[in-house]
């Protein structure tokens, strides 16, 4: 009597066998997942605001290196805490120089529509200190080219308008930037945590990433020197949970 049991039982091994191999071999690391599968993952966002510098530079390791970017429509939105003033000009609160970044990586998101091709470009101008210059990121004269032309013509203020239209009409507002938003909820002090919402949000089998993530980008946010730029601001300043920490804690001590 004991062996049909065992008989089913080892056939069914090995039925299991011819299916189970590492599931990492299942995940289409490398292949396109449908878009619309995807979850949107959108940063609002302004050159020259430390905040914004750090994240995106960060992305490099938690969006590109891990394969993050294959399960989410990645958009850069930056025009960040700019405003049209009463005679239509454009002002940018760290002066023209964000106003030229953000125009020049307005450009290129245009010419290089997939974020695989425009993240390294921008990445590139965010490592910049003050006085970099963002042509030194195009190593080929042709790309060069491209965004040069884009950013002397009436294209660079075209695009820069959609982005501002974007952000203007989020709900709800945004108070600062990085703003990031998953599948459009914003995550507002918790964005260093986007990759728990984004691996949250996805419906198909979540990958590699998803699992091994640690939270590192906690760190992000916890750490006082990650400056946010609050809308209305001159200058960024730190967040407003860490600014009311310290002065709670001051309080105390005092
Ligand atoms: C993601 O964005 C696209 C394009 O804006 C939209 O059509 C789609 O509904 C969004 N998906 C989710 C889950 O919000």
């Amino acid at each position: 009597m004991a062996s049909p049991p065992l008989l089913s039982l080892t056939s069914l091994f090995i039925l299991l066998l011819s299916f189970a191999s590492p599931s990492h071999c299942f995940y289409p690391i490398n292949s396109e997942i449908h878009s619309s599968k995807k979850v949107n993952l959108t940063l609002y966002y302004e050159s020259l605001c430390p905040s914004c510098k750090a994240f995106v530079t960060s992305m490099q390791s938690s969006v590109f290196d891990n394969g993050i970017i294959n399960i989410v429509n990645l958009r850069l939105v930056p025009w960040g805490n700019a405003i049209i003033d009463d005679h239509g000009e454009i002002q940018c609160q760290h002066g023209p120089k964000e106003c030229e970044l953000n125009f020049v990586e307005g450009c290129i998101i245009h010419t290089y529509p997939d974020p695989k091709k425009h993240f390294g470009y921008i990445n590139c101008i965010e490592k910049l200190d003050e006085s970099g210059d963002w042509t030194s990121c195009f190593p080929h004269s042709r790309s060069l080219k491209q965004v040069k032309d884009c950013c002397g013509s009436n294209l660079a203020e075209k695009i820069a308008n959609g982005y501002y239209e974007e952000t203007e009409h989020l709900k709800p507002p945004h108070d600062y930037v990085p703003w990031v938003t998953v599948n459009s909820q914003p995550l507002k002090e918790d964005f260093g945590n986007f990759i728990d919402y984004v691996c949250k949000a996805y419906k198909g089998k979540s990958p590699p990433a998803c699992k091994s993530h640690k939270s590192t980008e906690k760190i992000a946010v916890k750490n006082p020197v990650y400056q946010v730029c609050y809308t209305g601001d001159k200058q960024h300043s730190t967040l407003a949970t860490d600014a009311k920490k310290s002065r709670a804690s001051a309080n105390v001590r005092g």
